[in-house]
């Protein structure tokens, strides 16, 4: 323990952890802490669905019909046609026939990716015999979250990374493959960067070298595509090698995630994954909440619309401060510090004007390129931005 003590004293002495607080109440993007309303810009409640009312009483119903919590496995007594629809309408989103939900998009990845390696050798200890065995080696984009990383660890499986975005280096690499099936793996929307893959020609990758192609639309899901659909709506490419990833926990409100692909893929990953099988699913009141947020992407599309018309207007208004903006093509819009120490002090002093903003740091950003990363939100005021931007403004003389 002594040795964890100290690490807790350096890390405190150098603040390389969060800067965060304690808070009465979540952002809607506005949220109260230590009696003050504070307006958040790192929000991934996107959408402002959280406390919707109609989750809200979605939810409501939930609980009085189910109770709190699931307390089982749903392949032992924990599953309920509320599960089934949610999946049925998570696969519908995705253009697949089938969806299966787990507890967290963190659980989703760790799940997937380590055992998909081995549904082949699971099945085979069942008395399975395959046509032909396959080794599987996964292709990871090198800023892909660490759920990614670490689910393609725990699989054991070969690895490589591929330089962010970088579709030559990556055909490199799987030209190099020998005699292994390739599992390629990106984010949809990449967290920290605000970065678009560029889904078609990772499409082509995988159709040439005969891959399996998984992504991750965590940040994409919702908000991506006319409605909401993710990184496939918004380049209008599908593919049956897709695996369409993505978390319940940002634009539609509440908790869980899942992998959308075809119904009999679904069945092998509910029969071979750990992260399904061996421990229990979102609260049923929840999955009535996002069968609820699911309506409401299709009845409101005016909240998809706000958040892109408050994107814009935050971008053109953040263009004549001389900031480097690292991307300007999603909600995520990061801008650019370089030292952790100055983003920091950014962070606090848009604190102390009521203004919340992630300073992200290494590891979560390369070393040397510390950002603030403002999420913009459907709920954020135009005042809200030009307060914001005016902040931004004076610290751009003076830090
Ligand atoms: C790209 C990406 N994938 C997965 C996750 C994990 O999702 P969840 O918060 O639902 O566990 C996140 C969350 O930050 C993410 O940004």
């Amino acid at each position: 323990m002594h040795d964890l003590s100290d690490i807790a004293h350096w890390l405190e002495s150098h603040q390389t952890h969060h800067e965060s607080s304690v808070n009465e109440t979540l952002p809607d993007p506005t949220f109260i802490t230590g009696g003050e309303s504070v307006v958040s810009f790192s929000t991934n409640n996107y959408l402002a669905l959280a406390n919707h009312p109609r989750l809200v009483a979605a939810a409501k119903s939930g609980l009085d019909r189910y109770g709190v919590g699931n307390c089982e496995s749903r392949l032992l007594g924990g599953d309920l046609e509320v599960y089934r629809e949610l999946e049925r309408r998570l696969g519908a989103l995705k253009h697949k026939s089938d969806a299966v939900l787990f507890v967290t998009g963190y659980m989703t990845n760790i799940g997937v990716l380590s055992s998909l390696v081995k549904a082949g050798t699971l099945a085979r200890l069942h008395g399975y015999r395959a046509k032909k065995r396959h080794k599987y080696a996964y292709y990871s984009d090198e800023y892909n979250h660490i759920s990614i990383r670490e689910g393609i660890q725990m699989s054991g499986a070969e690895r490589h990374n591929y330089r962010h975005c970088d579709m030559n280096h990556l055909e490199s690499l799987l030209k190099a493959a020998d005699g292994t099936t390739p599992i390629i793996v990106s984010d949809g929307v990449f967290s920290m960067e605000g970065t678009i893959a560029p889904l078609p020609d990772l499409v082509a990758l995988a159709e040439k070298f005969g891959a399996i192609l998984y992504i991750d639309d965590a940040h994409a899901t919702g908000i991506l595509g006319e409605h909401g659909g993710g990184t496939s709506e918004h380049f209008n490419c599908y593919s049956p090698n897709i695996m369409q990833m993505g978390t319940l926990s940002k634009a539609l409100g509440s908790i869980g995630g899942f992998v959308a692909v075809d119904r009999e893929i679904a069945d092998v990953i509910r029969l071979t994954s750990s992260a399904y099988g061996f421990t229990c699913p979102p609260p049923p009141d929840q999955a009535a909440a996002l069968i609820a947020a699911l309506d409401l992407l299709v009845e409101e599309p005016e909240r998809r619309q706000r958040l892109w018309d408050n994107q814009r207007y935050f971008i053109e208004k953040m263009q004549p401060l001389g900031y480097q903006i690292i991307s300007t093509a999603t909600p995520i819009v990061p801008v650019l510090i370089g030292d952790a120490e100055q983003c920091r002090l950014h962070a606090r002093e848009l604190r102390k004007e009521g203004v919340h903003v992630d300073a992200v740091q290494f590891p979560a950003a390369p070393l040397g390129q510390a950002r603030l990363r403002f999420m913009m939100n459907a709920g954020h005021t135009h005042a809200q931005i030009d307060h914001v931007v005016s902040v931004m403004g004076r610290l751009a003389g003076r830090i």
